[in-house]
């Protein structure tokens, strides 16, 4: 009975040295001490811009399949140009036309963010990219500016109008909606 419990005693204290001993002298953590199939722990990446044999077109990246939106977008189906400009203005309307607190507060945060560097904070057309060279944009309390509706407003942020860009990949429709509310609590409330 002693002779066997000694055996035990002994085995269990030699495997804990061998257990320290493994961790002490392993000499990289991150690695396991054994690769079975190397080929698969250790796979090759390629980088996305690099060229594949494999793959069609010579190319690691691929081509959108057409048609393909990102998650949440949702298709804005108007063209460049004035007459989509009109069209827009007389087919859509701002979901935000009413807003206040919460969604006025946000759209003045991202005219903020987004507009005032050109047009200023308050919309005179007076912001500091103006001071640095750009373009003057047009005064937004204007008589076009204000007359022109909410849906051409939104055309211009999405596909741009002369001198200014599109800011569809930037801003969310439902965020320009909430800068365009702003516009308008800019303009006075005008319509
Ligand atoms: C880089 C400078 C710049 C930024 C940033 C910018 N704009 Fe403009 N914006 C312009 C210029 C320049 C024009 C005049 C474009 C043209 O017709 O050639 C313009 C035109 C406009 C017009 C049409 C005004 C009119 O009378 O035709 C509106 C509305 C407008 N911008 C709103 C915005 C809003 C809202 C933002 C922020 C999301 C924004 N802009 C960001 C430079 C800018």
């Amino acid at each position: 009975m002693n002779q066997l419990r000694e055996i035990a005693t002994t085995v269990i204290v030699v495997g804990l040295i061998l257990a320290a001993f493994h961790s002490l002298l392993r000499p990289r953590h991150d690695i396991r001490g054994y690769e079975f199939l190397p080929g698969m722990v250790q796979s090759k990446a390629l980088e996305s811009f690099s060229a594949s044999p494999l793959l069609p077109g010579g190319l690691v990246q691929q081509q959108l399949v057409h048609g393909v939106i990102p998650r949440g977008a949702r298709p804005f189906p108007y063209g460049e140009g004035t007459e989509e400009a009109t069209r827009a203005g007389q087919e859509l309307s701002n979901p935000f036309a009413d807003a206040t607190g919460k969604d006025l507060d946000r759209g003045r945060e991202l005219f903020g963010i987004y507009c005032a560097i050109c047009h200023g904070p308050s919309g005179d057309g007076d912001g500091r990219a103006v001071l640095h060279g750009m373009v003057p944009p047009p005064n937004l309390h204007a008589e076009r500016a204000r007359t022109l509706p909410d849906g051409t407003l939104m055309h211009i942020l999405t596909r741009g109008q002369g001198n200014m860009a599109s800011y569809e990949a930037q801003i969310s429709l439902e965020d320009r909606w909430r800068i365009i509310r702003w516009v308008r609590e800019l303009q006075g409330g005008e319509r």
